[in-house]
C-alpha cells in the first residue's frame, strides 16, 4: 500500500520518496513532508513560534502560538488568517471571502484518478493509488476535495483539487489552485524557463527573496514566455547532487506559479489556472474540477529528477500509436518555401527527401482557402486548386507513390478576418461587442467555448482526414488571447471563457485523436509556445521552437529537458544562413542538435550540394540506428550551455550497454587543450568502447577522468560518440 492513514496521519510511500500530512486538534490539515523516506511522522518539527500579528483561529482561545500564518499546511485558503499566497479564494453571495477549510472524511482508493474533460496521468489500476482528502468551510457548504494520484514504482504523485458546491446559493471561485506546498525549513534557490517566441525554454535559476516570485502567463495558453513547471532546490544543488521538486502543470491555458519565502523563511509554493483571467460562478449542487500537477522530488538532483518527470510523461501522460514507438523522419516545406508553393515545388522536395531516406512529407501553412500570406484565409479548410491542382489526393498519392508518407498542417483554433468562415460566422470570433479586438499576425481566435465552433472544427477536419491519406497533422495556434468575450455565456460569467476555451480545446482533441488514433498528432505554438503536459496527453510530440538555428537550440533544448522527455522536442535541420539568427552552422551540427528529438528537415534538400546531401543520408541513418536509445535511454545533461564553452548531453541505455554522448563545441580556441567531459550514467566496474576506435575506457574512468573531445576547427562543431559496453560488442 503507497498510501496508509493512521491516527489522522496520511502517508504517501513511493519507491523513494515520502510525502506526509496530519489532521491537527482543531481539524486543520497541516503539511509534514515530501522528500526522501524517513521512519516516523515528521510533526516532530512543527513549531509554534509566537508572532505578532500573525493571529489564531476562534477556537485556539488563548494558544496564541496557534496561527494559520505560520502553519505549514495543505491547502491554504484566504481570508481567514493565512495572510500568505492562498490556494483558494472565493467570494459568497454576501460579499464575504472566507473559506475556513476543515478536515471532514477520506478514501483510500484503487487505481489513479481521472478528471472529467481534462487531461491526467493515467496507469493501470494495480499500479496507481488514489487518495481523496475531503476538507469543508465551517460557515459554507463549500467543500474543497484534495486527490492526490500514487504511482509507487514513478516516485510521482500528482495533485488536482475538486471543488464542490453542496449550499444552494452560488459561490465565485475566483482562484484554485492545483498544487499548495509549504516548505518550512532550508535555503532554497528555484529554476523556471522563461522566454519569447523563437527563445522558449531559458533556464533561470535564483535564490528565493521575501515575499512573492512568481512565473505566470496571462495570454490563454501556456506560452513561450513562461513555462508551466518550475523546480525548487537546495542551495548548490546541481545535476548529482542536493534535493530537488519539480511541478509541472498540465493545463495548456494561462496559468500562475508563485512562490512566496515568508516572514519566518518558510516556503510556499502554489501553482494553477492563472487567477486574473478566471473567475468561475459554480452554482449550487456543481463541482469545480483544477488541472493536475504532477509531482515528484530527488535526493541526488535535478538528472535524477528528469528522469521520473521524462519516465511518467512518456508512458502515462503520452497517448496513441506513437507514444513509444519510432517516428517517421519528416521533411516539413514551411522554411522551403513559406507561402510561396505549388504542388510541383512540393514533389520535388519530396522526391529529393525519399531518395535521402527521408519518411514523411509535410506540407505546411498555405494549402487552403486563400492563403498566400498570413493576412488571410485561416477558417477556409478547403484545399487551394490554384497552388495544389487536382487537390489533396492528387498530391498524396504522388507523395505515397514516393514511398513515402504525407502530413499536413493546420491551425484550427483561429481565424482571418479575411475568410469565408469569418463572412459567415463573425460571432464566432472571440471580441468583444463595442471594442476593437486585438490581431495578432492578423487574426483572430475562435470562441472554442462554443460548441458550434468546435462541432464545425471537428467536422471539418474530419472529413480532411477520412477522405485523404494523411498521417499526421500538425496543429499550430499562432496568437495569444485577448478580448475575452463569448456571447454563449451570460455577463456575470464571462470569466469562465478563457478555461472553457481549453475545455474546448481539449474535448475537440480527445475526439479527433480517438477517432483518427493511428495519425501522429504534434503539437506547435509558434513554435514552444504551448510545450506542456496537458498538450502532450494528445499529441506525443510538440514542435520546439521557431528558432531552428542549431547553436540557439542547444540553449532551448536543454531547458526543455528538465521536464519534458525528448521524444516530444520536435526539432529539425534547416537552411543556412538560418533564417531567425542569420548564423551559419555546418550540416553536420545542424544534424547532430537536430537529433535530440523527433528529428526532420525543414528546408529545400534541392540546394543542397552532393556532400551535403551525403550527410543527410547518413544523419537519417544515425537517427534510425540511435532512435530508440535516444527516445528511451536516460537523458543527461552534461554541460550548462549559458555558463559553459560547449553544450554536451548523453542518452544512456537504461542497463548501461550503451550511450550516445551529443554536443556542440561554441567556439574554436588557438593554442588551448581539446576540450573534455565527463560522462555519466554507465556501469563503473564495466568496459566501453567508443565506436570507430580501438581504444577501451572503464565505466569509472569516463565518468570521473572524463574523455577528450576531438579537435576543434571553427565555431559551433559539434560532437558525437557512441559508447558500446564491451562484453556486448
Ligand atoms: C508557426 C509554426 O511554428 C511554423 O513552424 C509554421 O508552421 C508557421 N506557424 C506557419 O504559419
Amino acid at each position: 500500500m503507497a498510501i496508509t492513514a493512521k491516527h489522522g496521519v496520511f502517508h504517501i510511500e513511493t519507491a523513494n520518496t515520502l510525502y506526509q500530512m496530519k489532521v491537527d486538534d482543531f481539524g486543520v490539515l497541516n503539511h509534514l513532508w515530501y522528500g526522501g523516506k524517513t521512519d516516523c511522522v515528521m510533526d516532530y518539527l512543527l513549531d509554534y513560534p509566537d508572532v505578532g500579528f500573525s493571529g489564531n483561529i476562534y477556537e485556539a482561545e488563548n494558544r496564541r502560538t496557534y496561527s494559520l500564518d505560520t502553519l505549514p499546511l495543505e491547502y491554504a485558503s484566504g481570508g481567514v488568517g493565512d495572510f500568505r499566497v492562498p490556494a483558494i479564494s472565493v467570494t459568497h453571495e454576501n460579499g464575504s471571502c472566507a473559506l475556513d477549510l476543515r478536515f471532514q472524511e477520506y478514501h483510500i482508493l484503487k487505481g489513479k484518478y481521472r478528471i472529467p474533460g481534462l487531461p491526467a496521468v493515467y496507469a493501470a489500476d494495480d499500479k496507481a493509488e488514489t487518495l481523496e482528502i475531503v476538507l469543508k468551510d465551517t460557515a459554507t457548504d463549500v467543500r474543497v476535495i484534495l486527490k492526490y494520484g500514487v504511482l509507487e514504482e514513478e516516485d510521482v504523485i500528482t495533485r488536482s483539487v475538486v471543488v464542490q458546491n453542496q449550499g444552494k446559493t452560488p459561490v465565485i471561485l475566483n482562484r484554485v489552485h492545483s498544487l499548495c506546498m509549504d516548505i518550512p525549513y532550508g535555503e532554497w534557490e528555484w529554476i523556471h524557463f522563461h522566454g519569447r517566441h523563437t527563445k522558449e525554454r531559458q533556464t533561470e535559476r535564483a535564490a528565493l527573496v521575501h515575499g512573492i516570485q512568481e512565473s505566470s502567463s496571462g495570454r490563454g495558453m501556456s506560452s513561450h514566455q513562461q513555462n508551466p513547471t518550475v523546480l525548487l532546490c537546495e542551495k548548490g544543488a546541481s545535476e548529482k547532487f542536493g534535493f530537488c521538486v519539480g511541478a509541472a502543470l498540465m493545463y495548456s491555458g494561462g496559468f500562475q506559479t508563485q512562490i512566496e519565502r515568508d516572514q519566518l523563511d518558510q516556503v510556499r509554493l502554489v501553482m494553477g489556472i492563472q487567477p486574473d483571467t478566471f473567475a468561475w460562478h459554480l452554482e449550487g449542487g456543481d463541482s469545480f474540477y483544477a488541472p493536475e500537477v504532477i509531482l515528484s522530488c530527488s535526493e541526488k538532483g535535478f538528472a535524477e529528477l528528469s528522469h521520473r518527470f521524462h519516465h511518467v510523461i512518456r508512458n502515462n501522460v503520452c497517448r496513441g500509436k506513437y507514444k513509444l514507438s519510432e517516428r517517421p523522419v519528416l521533411i516539413n516545406n514551411w522554411e522551403a518555401t513559406y507561402f510561396d508553393f505549388n504542388d510541383t515545388k512540393i514533389e520535388e522536395i519530396a522526391k529529393q527527401a525519399s531518395e535521402l531516406g527521408i519518411d514523411m512529407m509535410v506540407l505546411d501553412d498555405g494549402w487552403f482557402g486563400k492563403r498566400d500570406s498570413d493576412i488571410s484565409g485561416l477558417g477556409d479548410w478547403v484545399v487551394n486548386e490554384k497552388k495544389l491542382q487536382g487537390g489533396l489526393n492528387k498530391l498524396i498519392g504522388r507523395i505515397n507513390g514516393l514511398g513515402m508518407k504525407f502530413g499536413i498542417w493546420m491551425e484550427p483554433e483561429m481565424v482571418s478576418e479575411d475568410s469565408e468562415l469569418f463572412r459567415t460566422h463573425p460571432e464566432w470570433a472571440i471580441r468583444i461587442p463595442g471594442r476593437n479586438p486585438m490581431r495578432s499576425r492578423y487574426q483572430l481566435a475562435l470562441d472554442m467555448a462554443n460548441p458550434q465552433v468546435i462541432e464545425y472544427i471537428y467536422q471539418v477536419i474530419s472529413k480532411i482526414l477520412r477522405e485523404n491519406n494523411i498521417e499526421y497533422v500538425k496543429w499550430d495556434v499562432n496568437r495569444s488571447i485577448c478580448d475575452w468575450y463569448t456571447p454563449t455565456l451570460p455577463e456575470k460569467r464571462q470569466l469562465e471563457l478563457p478555461h472553457r476555451y481549453i475545455l474546448g480545446l481539449y474535448a475537440l482533441l480527445e475526439r479527433l485523436t480517438g477517432e483518427f488514433s493511428d495519425v501522429l498528432f504534434e503539437g506547435c505554438c509558434g513554435g514552444g509556445g504551448r510545450f506542456d503536459a496537458g498538450m502532450l496527453y494528445y499529441c506525443p510530440q510538440i514542435w520546439c521552437s521557431d528558432d531552428t538555428d542549431a547553436h540557439e537550440r542547444t540553449v532551448i533544448q536543454y531547458g526543455t529537458s528538465f521536464f519534458y522527455p525528448i521524444s516530444t522536442v520536435g526539432s529539425h535541420v534547416s537552411a543556412v544562413p538560418n533564417h531567425q539568427t542569420g548564423r551559419v552552422t555546418s550540416i553536420r551540427t545542424r544534424g547532430t542538435v537536430a537529433m535530440a528529438g523527433s528529428f526532420g528537415y525543414e528546408l529545400d534538400l534541392n540546394k543542397l550540394n552532393e556532400e551535403e546531401k551525403k550527410e543527410v543520408t547518413e544523419q537519417v541513418k544515425t537517427y534510425k540506428k540511435y532512435q530508440k536509445l535516444i527516445y528511451n535511454g536516460l537523458y543527461y545533461r552534461l554541460c550548462e550551455p549559458g555558463r559553459d564553452s560547449l553544450s554536451a548531453w548523453e542518452f544512456v541505455a537504461e542497463d548501461g550497454s550503451e550511450a550516445l554522448v551529443q554536443g556542440v563545441v561554441y567556439r574554436a580556441e588557438p593554442n588551448a587543450l581539446r576540450k573534455r567531459i565527463r560522462l555519466t550514467g554507465l556501469l563503473e566496474n564495466e568496459k566501453y568502447r567508443v565506436e570507430g576506435e580501438e581504444e577501451i575506457y572503464s565505466g569509472t574512468a569516463l565518468m570521473t577522468g572524463g574523455i577528450l573531445l576531438p579537435e576543434i576547427k571553427g565555431d559551433d562543431v559539434s560532437v558525437q560518440i557512441h559508447l558500446k559496453r564491451l562484453s556486448t560488442l
